[in-house]
């Protein structure tokens, strides 16, 4: 593959001082650094036109399949910044092979990894100055894929856009960090077998809104999924996966079954928790293991973990007429253990053992 991407600066950038106030209190993916970039995918041609240019709206053809039939996938990570002062990202190579499967599964054209990695470089490289500097805080980037072909055929498109934008950011839950708790979805499922759970595409995620709605409506923060079939198995919440911590520090998680979303942040957790001498069970999670854990001690903890959430406590499980809390409700000792030996690799403050710092600035 031997696209190359076009540079052309904005010619209007955000001053020094505006994107300092931006930096000291950042939200999360609500401002947008200068750049982005574009390729576009043509049937017979492949990837082409590279480029990256001002950040800014992309004038849609309302006959679009992405706007009629969610042919879309994305991803979500983040750039780091190092105690140098130079910037790397966290395992950006299992972000193009997911984006890569998720494409698979909705019929849209892979966009090689060489290229998904170049165009993270270029606009790192190119926004360096957005990422910021406090604790927890990071550049969060965002490539996705979309169907761009003009027709209401129900078939795949045969053209895309590939785009990545970027947004400086700080926790995903606002506030400080601080125990969330999550409503046991009764009615609604995010995923079945065969269908497109274990995917990062656009459909999942507005199929979560109305569980997400009903969550905040019981007061909670967050819905977590069972399983379609028994309604039994823990599954993950609407963006992140989950963990039980047990009484003997053995860490508890849901298998990767092709219903869940397979998060790098899981993945990292199991190898730091092996490597810290915990034993790490993947496995079928029945909730009631959890309900009963919590209420007989043998479930002390448990929290939920993906690229936007890093490691984020969770407190109470609430569902229509009850509530379990596992252990005080507090942030555990052993999830704040695994939070901070994570943060320590992404930040730069412990030695990177497993490889997973890709260097850009
Ligand atoms: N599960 C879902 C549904 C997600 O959207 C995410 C976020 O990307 C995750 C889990 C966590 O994945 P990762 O750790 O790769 O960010
Ligand atoms: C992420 O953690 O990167 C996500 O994509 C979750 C959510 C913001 C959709």
């Amino acid at each position: 593959m031997s696209m190359q991407f076009a540079v052309t600066p904005t010619d209007h950038p955000t001053s020094d001082k505006a994107r300092a106030e931006i930096l000291a209190n950042p939200a999360f993916g609500k401002v947008f650094t200068d750049h982005m970039v574009t390729a576009t995918y043509t049937e017979g041609q492949g990837w082409h036109d590279g480029v990256l240019t001002a950040y800014g709206p992309t004038l849609v053809d309302p006959a679009s399949v992405v706007l009629h039939y969610g042919q879309t996938v994305f991803e979500g990570m983040k750039a780091y910044r190092q105690p140098d002062g130079g910037v790397s990202l966290f395992r950006p190579e299992r972000n193009a092979r997911r984006m890569a499967k998720s494409s698979e599964r909705l019929a849209l054209p892979q966009l090689p990894e060489e290229l998904f990695l170049e165009s993270l470089e270029l606009l790192v490289k190119q926004d360096q100055a957005w990422v910021p500097n406090g604790e927890g805080a990071s550049l969060y980037l965002r490539p996705f894929i979309w169907a761009t072909e003009v027709g209401l055929g129900v078939r795949p498109s045969a053209s895309a856009l590939y785009q990545l934008i970027a947004s400086p950011s700080g926790n995903y839950f606002s506030g400080p960090l601080r125990p969330v708790s999550l409503w046991l979805s009764q009615e609604y499922t995010r995923s079945a077998p065969g269908g497109t759970g274990a995917a990062k595409c656009g459909g999942n995620y507005a199929a979560s809104l109305i569980a997400q709605q009903e969550a905040i409506a019981n007061g909670c923060d967050q819905v977590v999924f069972l399983d379609a079939g028994e309604h039994r198995w823990l599954e993950e919440l609407g963006g992140m996966n989950i963990f039980l911590v047990l009484d003997d520090g053995t860490l508890v998680t849901p298998e990767v079954s092709g219903t869940i979303l397979e998060g790098i942040t899981r993945d990292s957790i199991i190898t730091i928790a092996k490597d810290l001498g915990h034993t790490v069970e993947e496995r079928r999670v029945d909730v009631d293991e959890w309900r009963k854990g919590a209420v007989d001690g043998r479930v002390v903890e448990v929290f939920a973990c993906g690229t936007a959430a890093v490691i984020t406590p969770i407190g109470a499980l609430r569902w229509p007429g009850g509530e379990a809390v596992a252990g005080t409700g507090e942030p555990g000792t052993i999830t704040m253990k695994l939070r901070n030996a994570l943060m320590d690799v992404q930040y730069g403050r412990a030695e990177d053992t497993y490889g997973w710092m890709r260097r850009v600035v």
